[in-house]
């Protein structure tokens, strides 16, 4: 693959990982749960630190990170709402990630995806045990 399409995946990614931060960061002020506020501002934190590991594998093939997002979606009104829809982001995430693992060749971005992927598993149990509690 060539590297400009590699640079076009990674920056989708990092869109992502860019709407994720700020929803994630928003719905932490509003929760009225505790637990899951919390829970929501430390991954939040993950998934900037995503977005650190992927402008660095997208500067180093000579691209330049996209600061750019969709709109955001804050129409969920409760705890509940908020962890269905980042839930739901995580799960997007998760099948885009496992997509482009099967279909790109560079070991050093197929590795960091990897991991990343692994951390949004992780990220979506942590909100199913909240939405459950
Ligand atoms: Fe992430
Ligand atoms: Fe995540």
């Amino acid at each position: 693959m060539e590297s400009r399409d590699v640079i076009a995946i990674l920056n989708e990614d990092f869109m992502r990982e860019l709407e994720a931060t700020l929803i994630y960061v928003r719905n932490s002020f509003v929760m009225m749960d505790c637990e899951a506020s919390r829970v929501t501002e430390a991954i939040a934190v993950d998934e900037m630190r995503h977005m650190w590991w992927l402008a660095d594998l997208i500067t180093k093939r000579g691209g330049k990170p996209v600061m750019q997002h969709k709109e955001l979606d804050f129409s969920a009104e409760d705890t509940s709402g908020m962890l269905q829809m980042q839930i739901a982001l995580e799960t997007e995430g998760i099948e885009k990630y496992k997509a482009q693992i099967d279909i790109l060749d560079d070991p050093e971005v197929v590795g960091v995806l990897k991991h990343i992927l692994d951390e949004e598993k992780r990220h979506r149990k942590e909100f199913r045990i909240r939405l459950k509690g």
